[in-house]
């Protein structure tokens, strides 16, 4: 233990120096806030930098105050999450925001348990709050961190078991410095961003802890971290049906109130994989007399524990539908998110009008 303890220790100095010619700039970074840090590290879950950029301007133009975020629209705020994905986010966000607002006045709070306390924030956001918005010496381990501390100490502990996961962040704790903490931990993020890279070789050259990293002096860089089997993804097939009115109005419905993309739009779609005279009862069920069938298409999208596979009819129709079906204009389309899970089938869509 004390050992894997003495190698990170020795990261501190020489990856606060690297950071300091190496940092990244970012808007989150540029105007420091408990509100800008909080939305960019939600925001940042699973998602990367790049894509993050141009919803965070939107979304602190949108909602510049944690309470513009409380009473905001949550149709309009799913829309302007639409395409970043895992829309929990967005509701948690909305969420803990009530709670700030109510609760704390406004003001975040700033220790470790009331923080996790908010829906969606855990360690890591949790410790990315603490070190950059508040200064304190608290870890903030992802991906990326646990990535690190497997190469540098040479660990090949399992990363996806939570135990393992607990010890790196222990270790973690002990050297988080009191001096910077929140350059600290954003270093470590740029650091796994940049150079000790997931997939590929690794920049060791440029690594500031190439001197005395375990993973590269024994050659392990590719082999670590260890990330033990995951359950498989649960395939599903579904028929998705992109339904045209000659007046350009486009079938959507609103789906379940909780489980996946709980509460987005999509068109209307049925289990399985249809083949076209499947398809043309299906609307026939539906109660909708098809005019033109224009295209069959197929799409598939990796959610983090399902695959999608679907099979897309376009067909321009006429007939009322099922009585929750929304016959949304361009108007109306422009403030449902319909998630980028459908986005193949949102494109057929696109010069429509
Ligand atoms: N990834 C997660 N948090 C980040 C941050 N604050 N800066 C850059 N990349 C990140």
């Amino acid at each position: 233990m004390e050992r894997e303890v003495d190698i990170l220790r020795e990261l501190t100095a020489p990856l606060l120096a690297w950071y300091d010619g190496h940092s990244r700039d970012l808007p989150w970074r540029r105007d420091v806030s408990p509100y800008r840090t909080w939305v960019s590290e939600i925001m940042l879950q699973q998602t990367r930098v790049a894509a993050v950029l141009p919803y965070f301007e939107r979304f602190m133009a949108a909602f510049p105050t944690v309470e513009a975020l409380s009473v905001a629209d949550t149709a309009a705020l799913l829309k302007l999450w639409e395409g970043l994905g895992y829309y929990s986010r967005a509701r948690h966000l909305q969420e803990a925001a009530r709670i700030i607002t109510e609760r704390y006045g406004g003001q975040f709070p700033q220790t470790y348990r009331e923080l996790t306390k908010l829906p969606g924030v855990g360690d890591y956001t949790a410790g990315a709050i603490l070190s950059i918005a508040f200064g304190q010496p608290v870890p903030a381990v992802d991906g990326n961190v646990l990535r690190i501390v497997s190469r540098l100490t040479g660990s090949s502990l399992d990363v996806l078991e939570g135990k393992n996961r607990a010890l790196f962040r222990g270790w973690m704790a002990q050297v988080v410095p009191t001096e910077r903490p929140g350059a600290y931990n954003q270093a470590l993020m740029d650091l796994g961003a940049t150079v000790c890279l997931p997939s590929g070789a690794p920049l060791c050259e440029q690594c500031p802890a190439a001197a005395f990293c375990a993973a590269r002096r024994q050659g392990l860089q590719a082999s670590l971290p260890v990330r033990g089997k995951k359950a498989p993804r649960r395939r599903e097939e579904l028929t998705v049906f992109v339904l045209l009115r000659a007046d350009g109005a486009v079938a959507l419905r609103r789906r379940e109130d909780t489980g996946l993309l709980a509460q987005l739009w999509e068109y209307p779609n049925v289990s399985g994989t249809l083949d076209e005279a499947q398809a043309a009862a299906q609307l026939a069920a539906w109660g909708l007399t098809p005019h033109r069938w224009r295209k069959r298409l197929s799409a598939r999208h990796v959610f983090t524990h399902i695959l999608w596979e679907m099979t897309g009819y376009v067909v321009e129709t006429d007939g009322a539908g099922a009585p929750d079906w929304l016959w949304a204009d361009e108007a109306a389309r422009r403030r449902c998110a319909v998630p980028s899970a459908f986005e193949k089938f949102t494109k057929e869509l696109k010069g429509e009008e």
